[in-house]
């Protein structure tokens, strides 16, 4: 506590701005439950999704209340207007001090369903116009009508539908998926799948992002209704839930796997001397992409002497603490007042490392997004983009040996969650990192004998 004052003494924060609720007509968002009845498949593949997680994520809770806290509630609503916009627009998650709590406080819990439900059926469905690339500018009418891809819906009590074409484009989610922390001066994103989406396009790609996130397939868009090219809603990405009992997460997980195996192209060459691993991005933005402050990608590389199993040679191995030695700060090191320690930053001089480092108020690497003072120091395969390395044996006995190089991932730092259960008045679920999974994007077996 002493130390957080201290940093916002000394950095004068002030909270990013939060956009005017926007809506034309009475507020209409229905809980997903109620289209269950007619659209099973689509409640079936959302509700395990991350959008319907949106607000339900207790990392997100807490970090939205150190947001809260170090902007001593000026941040306002900003968080809730893209993890809960029904919460959002309804005034039903303000930000306020809480005298119970003593602390400032963003309120995520006993909220109405469908503000508890995070990004459900009727915030995408009412979408009728993205005003600008970023947060949240997007206008909705909330009218009850169902904006679709459909151009000759079959007619139902439920609801009237519009035809959106605006919701078959990729243009449809980027007000969404670029986060800008809006400072005085220039918006600062820190989190811009959408801009690198539209990089990806202008050097030629041309898939939208629903022809990746939202698989077509034939089927009926309602029961009754007939034949169609319809979408899958299960929005696959990196993240799977950390909360027991979510629905849908076995399915979620082989999902994301299958995800990242999808997303790089891993091609390895080797000799007694050295090995040339490439990577070569298939995803429609860089790898990774969002929170990339959070996710790590790199390349570990092993080699074994067979006789032995002895190590000979390897980089991209976890410490002792579990954490990739990226330079990134342990939680301590958040604070502008220094006293920080860099777990061991330099123990693996080859490593091969994609992600972001924040830059945050004293020019520090921050854990925190919403501290973030400067554009991030990105470490990310770009659209498109084919890169290379070069890792140099030692020299080897004449014997057999085995190269194994793996691409792994990881959607979680462990120092994240740690500097929030260091924070003196915030807590997070016990033995929450052992469900942070490192997963293999792409693995590759050499023999090799001089
Ligand atoms: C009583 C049944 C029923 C209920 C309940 C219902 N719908 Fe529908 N919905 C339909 C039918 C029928 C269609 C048209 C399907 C077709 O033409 O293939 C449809 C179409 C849609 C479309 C596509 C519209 C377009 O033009 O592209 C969306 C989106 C949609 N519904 C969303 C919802 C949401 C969200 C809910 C819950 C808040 C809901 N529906 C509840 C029956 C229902
Ligand atoms: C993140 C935004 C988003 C959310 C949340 C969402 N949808 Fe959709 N939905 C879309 C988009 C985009 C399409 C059109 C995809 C395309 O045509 O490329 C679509 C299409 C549909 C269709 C038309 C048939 C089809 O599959 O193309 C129905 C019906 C529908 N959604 C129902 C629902 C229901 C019910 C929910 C909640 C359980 C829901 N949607 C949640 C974005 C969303
Ligand atoms: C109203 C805002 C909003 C819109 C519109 C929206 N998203 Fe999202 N999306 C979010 C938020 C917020 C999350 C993060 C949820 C979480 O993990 O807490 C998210 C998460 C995701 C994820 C999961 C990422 C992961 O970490 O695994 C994918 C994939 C995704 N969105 C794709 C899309 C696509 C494709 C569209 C357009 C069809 C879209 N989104 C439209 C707000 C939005
Ligand atoms: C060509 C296929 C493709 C297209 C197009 C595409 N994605 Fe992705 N997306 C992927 C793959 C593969 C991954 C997993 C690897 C990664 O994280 O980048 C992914 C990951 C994501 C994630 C999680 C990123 C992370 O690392 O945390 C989000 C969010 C997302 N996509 C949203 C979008 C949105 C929004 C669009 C359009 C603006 C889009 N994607 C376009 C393939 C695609
Ligand atoms: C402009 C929309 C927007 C705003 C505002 C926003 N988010 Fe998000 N958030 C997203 C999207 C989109 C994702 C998914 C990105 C990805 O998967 O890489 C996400 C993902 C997350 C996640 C889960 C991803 C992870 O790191 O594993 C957390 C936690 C989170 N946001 C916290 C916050 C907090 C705290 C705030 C306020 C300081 C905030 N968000 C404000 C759109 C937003």
């Amino acid at each position: 506590m002493m130390l957080l004052l201290w940093t916002l003494l000394a950095c004068q924060t002030e909270g990013p701005q939060v956009t005017e609720p926007r809506t034309t007509g009475e507020l209409v968002f229905r809980d997903p439950e109620t289209c269950r009845d007619c659209h099973p498949d689509h409640v079936a593949d959302w509700e395990g999704s991350m959008h319907a997680y949106a607000m339900t994520d207790p990392v997100f809770h807490a970090l939205a209340d150190v947001q809260a806290m170090d902007f001593t509630g000026k941040g306002g609503q900003f968080c809730t207007q893209c993890h809960s916009v029904p919460g959002f627009l309804s005034g039903e998650t303000p930000v306020a001090f809480s005298e119970e709590l003593q602390r400032w406080d963003q309120r995520t819990e006993g909220l109405s369903a469908v503000a508890q439900k995070g990004v459900s059926c009727d915030v995408c469905h009412s979408i009728t116009e993205i005003l600008e690339q970023r947060n949240a500018r997007i206008a909705l009418t909330p009218d009850g009508t169902v904006r679709g891809p459909i151009a000759d819906p079959v007619e139902t009590e439920a609801h009237a539908s519009t035809h959106s074409p605006l919701h078959t484009t990729g243009e449809f989610c980027i007000g969404c998926h670029n986060v800008g922390i809006p400072f005085a001066e220039s918006p600062l994103l820190v989190e811009k799948t959408g801009v690198e989406w539209l990089e990806y396009k202008a050097l030629g790609g041309d898939k939208e992002c629903q022809d990746c996130h939202m698989p077509a397939r034939l089927g009926q868009a309602a029961v009754d209704g007939p034949e169609r090219t319809i979408h899958a809603h299960t929005f696959v990405g990196v993240d799977t839930s950390l909360v027991d009992g979510f629905p849908d997460m076995e399915r979620q997980e082989a999902l994301v796997d299958a995800m990242l195996q999808s997303a790089v192209l891993m091609q390895v060459t080797a000799d007694a001397t050295s090995t040339t691993v490439q990577l070569t991005n298939q995803a429609g933005h860089s790898v990774p992409s969002g929170s990339t402050a959070e996710r790590r990608m790199w390349v570990d590389v092993r080699l074994v002497r067979d006789r032995d199993q002895a190590l000979i040679y390897s980089s991209g191995q976890l410490d002792k603490d579990g954490v990739l030695r990226d330079g990134t700060p342990d939680a301590a090191a958040d604070f502008c007042t220094g006293g920080a320690t860099t777990l061991d930053p330099l123990g693996d001089p080859d490593l091969w490392w994609f992600g972001a480092h924040i830059i945050g108020m004293c020019d520090e690497y921050t854990l925190f997004a919403h501290l973030a003072n400067d554009d991030p120091e990105e470490h990310l395969l770009r659209p498109l983009a084919t890169e290379s390395r070069t890792y140099t044996f030692p020299s080897l006995d004449a014997e057999a040996h085995t190269l194994t190089v793996k691409l792994q991932f990881r959607a979680f730092l462990p120092q994240t969650v740690r500097a929030v259960q260091a924070h003196p008045q915030l807590s997070l679920p016990e033995g929450l990192l052992d469900k942070v999974k490192v997963r293999t994007m792409a693995e590759s077996t050499t023999a090799i004998t001089p």
